[in-house]
């Protein structure tokens, strides 16, 4: 499946892009924002693109030769902004966009190992150069440990029970597969509704391999340092801690001003057409 920009419009009407503007997009993804927003920052305007997974850079690649040199890639975390805004000369830029977490593509691949609905290794990995994948967390980190992410960034209630069956079915043979993992917690957590029981703890695991949580702290000042006045910084989120950490983090930065009073969500419509946008909320700040 394509991945549908969420918010696009939103996103684009909230950044303003112009002519002759400088932009950031941290997550640049399949280029479906960056393409909408270089079209309005030509001519003179210029996007520096970051994404962590090689692949989908890949494609935002083909998505956007047309926009020749004003499109710079590169291949990181964003949390390394700064260091590729010196280098193609992106510091003091009119905005900045992330769209936080995974793509379609990574969920529709079994190979990446996000879907607990087909079987592939057990791996969640947006960067596959990095040596930490789901399998390694789940068979050697300690109960407490996997008990505190699944609480923590899976919100699941049963973190503790799903954990200690973790750890005794691994002491008998290690779990390497998407379904195998998915099925241990089937076994023990009853279904509600339309979501899978291990809907949490796969969206903690993933979580936890990408750090995506100290990535974004560690994101949010270099973003305001790289903004120049007037300049606004947007972010797609799709998890209330991650919505937590950008509302307090406009709240308590004195040379930010949160331009979305309520946090921007995506029209019925949208959600019907587009499910991935259900959970998403969009913040935008203004550099003072
Ligand atoms: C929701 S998708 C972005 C989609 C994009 N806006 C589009 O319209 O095609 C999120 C992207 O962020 C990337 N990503 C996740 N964490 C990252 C990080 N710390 N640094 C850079 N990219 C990251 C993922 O690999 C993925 O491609």
């Amino acid at each position: 499946m394509e991945h549908k920009p969420v918010l696009l419009a939103e996103v684009s009407n909230y950044l303003k892009p112009e002519p002759n503007d400088l932009l950031i997009d941290g997550t640049v993804g399949l280029g479906g924002h960056a393409a909408t927003l270089l079209s309005h920052v030509l001519p003179g305007g210029r996007l520096l693109g970051i994404d962590r997974d090689a692949s989908n850079l890949e494609l935002a690649r083909e998505r956007l030769s047309g926009f020749g040199e004003a499109v710079v890639l590169v291949h990181d975390s964003y949390a390394n902004v700064t260091d590729h805004a010196k280098t193609h000369g992106f510091t003091q830029v009119n905005g900045i966009l992330l769209d936080l977490g995974f793509s379609s593509v990574h969920v529709d691949d079994p190979e990446r190992g996000f879907s607990f609905r087909s079987d592939g290794p057990l791996d969640m990995r947006y960067d596959r150069t990095q040596s930490l994948t789901a399998e390694v967390i789940v068979n050697e980190w300690s109960e407490d440990e996997l008990a505190q992410i699944f609480r923590q960034y899976g919100e699941e209630r049963e973190a503790r029970p799903i954990a200690q069956l973790i750890v005794s079915s691994r002491a008998k043979i290690p779990i390497r597969r998407t379904t195998q993992l998915a099925d241990l917690i089937a076994g023990l957590k009853r279904q509600h509704g339309k979501t899978h029981p291990a809907t949490q703890t796969f969206q903690a695991l993933r979580i936890a391999v990408n750090d995506e949580f100290g990535e974004l702290e560690r994101v949010l000042p270099e973003c305001v340092n790289l903004l120049k006045p007037g300049g606004r910084l947007a972010i797609l989120s799709f998890h209330s801690l991650e919505d937590r950490i950008i509302k307090q983090f406009f709240k308590n930065t004195p040379s930010l001003k949160e331009v979305t009073k309520r946090p921007i969500v995506a029209t019925r419509e949208e959600q019907i057409e587009n499910p991935r946008s259900r959970s998403a909320k969009l913040r935008v700040a203004e550099k003072i």
